[in-house]
């Protein structure tokens, strides 16, 4: 898979913006704010339909314009798909694969799988569980049409268990309601649960042999996920326990939306006893695992997006990383860099070819 040209119109700070890419590695450098991460979020876009950063797309749109327009040509098995994705403050946002129009973007995910480190990641660790959830969510959905589509019933159903949930102390009647729609998330609670408890399985011997890898150590890394929602049946009876409690937060305050994904090392918490580097190989080798796992399920190497790696990685880190690009693991790369020299330079000691975009 091979992203060729992106074309970009009134997308963040870009009006209008043109790129041509290489298939193995491309280097985009240029000052800080010029615009780097911006570009790999609209790769982002065209492979996820939305943003990594923010979660509307009114943030994308240029300042004080009423549109954005993201364009890519990918090469795939010897065919050419051409997208094209535009939101407008009237229009929505639409999403078009070779001039045919989805109706629903979610039938988009997991065709043009792609994988971003970024130096948010480290919020992967330091955030609350909404932001691992997120992680582990969107690797799912990229590999199981399914589950994305059980996750978004879910939550739309949940939603409504809320505004029902704020009805019901005016309203006793709509108590029977309210056991319809968990008789409804049941089923689902059960198979997400499943479902992330699998791919933990999957993901551990993966991520265990990346970390130890790029940490060049002995620690004892792990990773876990357990849910009581594993159990099947077991939804209803916890909804009935927590009626009460639900009532006066007027929201529902267990289920699959709240579970949590558990990182330690050494059997310490990753976040209150983990040093920085510890933390940082940590979600490096998490989105390495991430990358082998879509690879695997999809069949298809997905795009590497690396922002800022080499300002947040010491120098064994960047060699094992380097090694590891070198190793022809990965597809299609882009990487970006304030500092043009450096990128060029680790790239050349490796006998890597590298295309680099002056931005
Ligand atoms: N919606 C928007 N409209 C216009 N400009 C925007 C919008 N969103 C962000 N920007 C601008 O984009 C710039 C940041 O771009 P980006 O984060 O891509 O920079 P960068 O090249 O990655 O910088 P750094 O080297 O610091 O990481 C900022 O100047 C910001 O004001
Ligand atoms: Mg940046």
């Amino acid at each position: 898979m091979y992203l060729k040209a992106l074309q970009l119109l009134n997308f963040k700070n870009y009006s209008q913006a043109s790129f041509d890419f290489a298939p193995t590695i491309n280097g985009i450098v240029g000052k800080n704010g010029s615009g780097k991460t911006n570009l790999l979020d609209a790769i982002y876009y065209l492979c996820l339909t939305k943003s990594a950063f923010h979660n509307t797309d009114q943030a994308s749109k240029k300042f004080r314009e009423s549109f954005f327009v993201v364009e890519g040509i990918i090469e795939h098995q010897e065919m050419i798909f051409y997208l094209h994705l535009s939101f407008s403050d009237h229009g929505g946002k639409i999403l078009k694969i070779n001039q045919k129009p989805y109706s629903k973007l979610s039938q988009h995910i997991g065709k043009f799988p792609c994988v971003l480190v970024t130096p948010y990641d480290s919020d992967l660790v330091r955030e609350g569980s909404e932001v691992r959830r997120r992680f582990f969510d969107t690797l799912l959905c990229q590999i199981n049409k399914t589950y994305l589509e059980q996750l978004v019933h879910y939550n739309r159903l949940l939603q409504q268990r809320n505004a029902l949930l704020k009805q019901i102390g005016q309203h006793r009647q709509y108590i029977l309601m309210l056991e319809t729609y968990d008789e409804q998330l049941a089923p689902l609670a059960h198979f997400i649960a499943h479902q992330r408890a699998q791919l933990i399985d999957e993901m551990l011997p993966i991520f265990l042999r990346n970390y130890q890898l790029i940490s060049q150590s002995q620690e004892n890394a792990s990773l876990s996920y357990c849910s009581v929602f594993q159990e099947e049946g077991i939804f209803v009876e916890i909804m009935k326990k927590n009626f009460q409690k639900d009532l006066a937060l007027q929201h529902t305050s267990q289920g699959i939306h709240r579970d949590d994904f558990i990182f330690e090392i050494n059997g310490n918490s990753l976040r209150k006893f983990a040093s920085q580097g510890q933390q940082k190989s940590y979600t490096l080798a998490l989105r390495l695992a991430q990358f082998e796992i879509l690879t695997q399920k999809t069949g298809i190497k997905p795009f590497l997006l690396l922002d800022d790696i080499f300002d947040k990685l010491d120098d064994l880190r960047i060699k094992q990383l380097m090694r590891l690009i070198s190793s022809g693991k990965f597809g299609q790369i882009f990487i970006t860099d304030a500092r043009p020299e450096r990128t060029e330079t680790l790239f050349h000691q490796e006998g890597l070819p590298i295309n680099i975009i002056k931005i």
